[in-house]
């Protein structure tokens, strides 16, 4: 049994530049994982399910446990000082850690402390996603807003942590995809899916469809082709939408399928986040040998200007992916803000 702690450490060798920064971040991820699972476990017994009242930054209602989360993984990343920043879905602007050891550091985090949240309160699958760069300001300086406006294809690391029926961490550091179960009588994080691998083709296919007479014609379109009947293929396809990002696109890496939030007349730029949320799954379903598009083109590629901006999101499955963008390019047109037809 290798647990998460020994398999970072005896994979360090696979960076260049490395000095343990980025062990001992992956470390500080891994303690605070621990106790906001240890929180989500008790959620029922102890008040802390429900809304807070509040809103963050995006206009959404923060539950107590997305404000939880975001207070443990921030305070997990500053103690250790290997971070010099934090951007969090449930603050407007970056955090930046003032101290002697965290500005000489060389990296930032960006997160969604708590995702699928809506979820907390009826018991089913939530998640955290992580997404880890390299600062571009001088080691030594306070960190600043183009440290975390990189896009994607520059990530140095990325992962999430699902807390479902058993507890994982999964990341990547460009060098595969790693998934670790959390053995909760020892609160110890062994290697239980090396080299995870999505299949390149799927039967799931994982959307709100209650959003349908909204979508593009495209997604309309390739909707119906995953339930018209093919004697030739698997389809019709199964459909399974959790409501959590990270519970829907964990399933889909496994076994196969598609994940799909699209733009729509209401959202032309669809729902989730491009930093915190779409790199750094774009990064893991990479790294699986997957695809992440948001229709047109790479979403790794897309050059960030807001720290939370969105973008409509595909992915899953190479063949799958490539196959939505396929009825894209011929209903829907990019130049359309709404990529309606
Ligand atoms: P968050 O809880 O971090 O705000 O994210 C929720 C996201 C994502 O996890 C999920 O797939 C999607 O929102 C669900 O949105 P709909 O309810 O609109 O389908
Ligand atoms: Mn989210
Ligand atoms: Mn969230």
């Amino acid at each position: 049994m290798i647990t998460l702690g020994e398999y970072i450490v005896a994979k360090q060798h696979e960076f260049p530049e490395a000095s343990g920064e980025l062990t001992q971040l992956l470390g500080s991820i891994r303690l605070a994982a621990k106790v906001v699972n240890r929180e989500i476990n008790k959620a029922g017994l102890v008040d802390i399910i429900g809304a807070t009242g509040a809103e963050n930054v995006q206009g959404e209602q923060q539950q107590k446990l997305d404000l939880y989360a975001n207070e443990k993984f921030k305070a997990a990343l500053e103690a250790r000082g290997e971070v010099c920043g934090v951007a969090s879905e449930e603050e407007e602007d970056i955090i930046i850690f003032n101290g002697k050891k965290q500005s000489h550091s060389k990296y930032v985090v960006l997160m969604d402390p708590l995702d699928g949240s809506s979820n907390i309160d009826v018991n089913v699958t939530v998640g955290t996603i992580f997404s880890i760069y390299r600062r571009l300001s001088p080691v030594g300086t306070p960190v600043i807003l183009d440290d975390f406006l990189q896009p994607g294809y520059k990530q140095v690391a990325a992962g999430y942590v699902v807390y479902g029926s058993s507890t994982m961490l999964v990341y990547t550091t460009g060098h595969g995809v790693h998934g670790f179960t959390c053995d909760p009588s020892l609160g110890v994080f062994y290697l239980s899916h090396e080299n995870m691998q999505i299949p390149q083709d799927g039967v799931i296919y994982s959307i709100n469809e209650g959003n349908y007479i909204k979508f593009p014609d495209g997604v309309k379109k390739y909707i119906k082709y995953c339930q018209e009947r093919d004697p030739q293929t698997s389809r019709p396809y199964t459909s399974r939408y959790i409501g959590s990002l990270v519970a829907d696109f964990h399933r889909n890496l496994i076994k196969g399928g598609i994940y799909m939030y699209p733009s729509f007349a209401s959202a032309p730029k669809g729902k989730l986040r491009l930093l915190y949320e779409c790199n750094p799954i774009a990064f893991l379903t990479e790294q699986a040998g997957g695809k992440a598009s948001d229709g047109f083109r790479r979403i790794m590629d897309i050059e960030p200007t807001e720290l939370h901006e969105r973008t409509p999101f595909f992915c899953g499955s190479i063949n799958m992916v490539q196959q939505v963008e396929a009825f894209m390019a011929q209903y829907s047109h990019e130049e359309h803000p709404e990529f309606h037809g």
